[in-house]
């Protein structure tokens, strides 16, 4: 029998984060926890537990990345669900986009607001599930960045607020991966992908970009370790 695999989703209820969740369970190896901020109220992702498509084992929990409560609760619902297995996967997926502002006009509630979800969030997230894994053998940690957190990109003054916010991300990533030369950590921009966040004018469907996430995942080592990945693998510049 393949040996388990355990994966962390955040923002599983729809878009990107629902699509991996999809993909992953259609491998029986996979144990999957996929959390989103109300249970509840994700008919998506309470569907997929129900089909029978599915190989893989789905865990629906609580998390809301923007509540410190929430994020120490992860810790007791992972422990429920992996017992003394390590997790091998935390994929830090959900983020908000607060708009299209501008560098000149950004209002401290925007900028906060991104900091509190794309930047605070992922970072506690972390934290509390380090203990976990460092008992995993993979001990890989994705957080999920953009193209416009590049500078090198140059995709000029839009969004703001978002970009910044996705940039201090990307330090969070590097700055992690240094201190734990242990893990592997690394920042994955996945593409213009139509979802609520990217808009239906986008360039990917959620499945053409997550099936080469998921390759892009599973094959990074520990020299990949605090660098910056498109989801097709390619290297994004800084
Ligand atoms: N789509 C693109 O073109 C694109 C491009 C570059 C980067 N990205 C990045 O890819 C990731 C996924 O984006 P997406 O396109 O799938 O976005 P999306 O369709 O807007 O979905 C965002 C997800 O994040 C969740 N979320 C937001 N705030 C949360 C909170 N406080 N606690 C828990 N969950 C929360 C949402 O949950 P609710 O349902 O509860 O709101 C939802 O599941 C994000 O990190 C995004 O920045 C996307």
């Amino acid at each position: 029998m393949a040996e388990k695999v355990s994966w962390l989703i955040t923002g599983a209820s729809r878009g990107i984060g629902l699509e991996l969740v999809r993909q992953l369970l259609s491998d029986p190896a996979n144990i999957v926890i996929a959390t989103c901020r109300n249970p509840s109220s994700a008919t998506a992702l309470n569907a997929l537990a129900s089909d029978l498509v599915n190989k893989g084992s789905l865990h629906i929990a609580q998390l809301d990345i923007t509540d410190e409560d929430s994020i120490q609760g992860i810790s007791s619902s992972v422990q429920d669900i992996l017992g003394d297995g390590g997790l091998d996967y935390l994929l830090n997926n959900a983020a908000i986009n607060v708009g299209d502002d501008i560098g000149f006009t950004l209002t401290s509630r925007a900028l906060e607001n991104s900091f509190r979800a794309n930047v605070t969030g992922p970072a506690l997230i972390a934290q509390a599930l380090l203990p976990f894994i460092e008992k995993s053998n993979r001990k890989l940690i994705m957080n999920m960045s953009s193209g416009l957190a590049s500078i090198g990109i140059d995709l000029g003054p839009k969004n703001a607020s978002y970009s910044i916010s996705k940039t201090a991300l990307n330090m969070l990533t590097y700055k992690q991966a240094k201190i734990r030369p242990d893990l592997i950590v690394v920042c994955v921009d996945p593409g213009w992908v139509k979802t609520d966040m990217g808009g239906q004018g986008a360039f990917l469907e959620p499945h053409e970009s997550v099936s080469q996430i998921i390759k892009v995942l599973t094959s990074r080592k520990q020299e990949h370790s605090g660098g910056f990945f498109r989801y097709d693998g390619e290297t994004v510049p800084w």
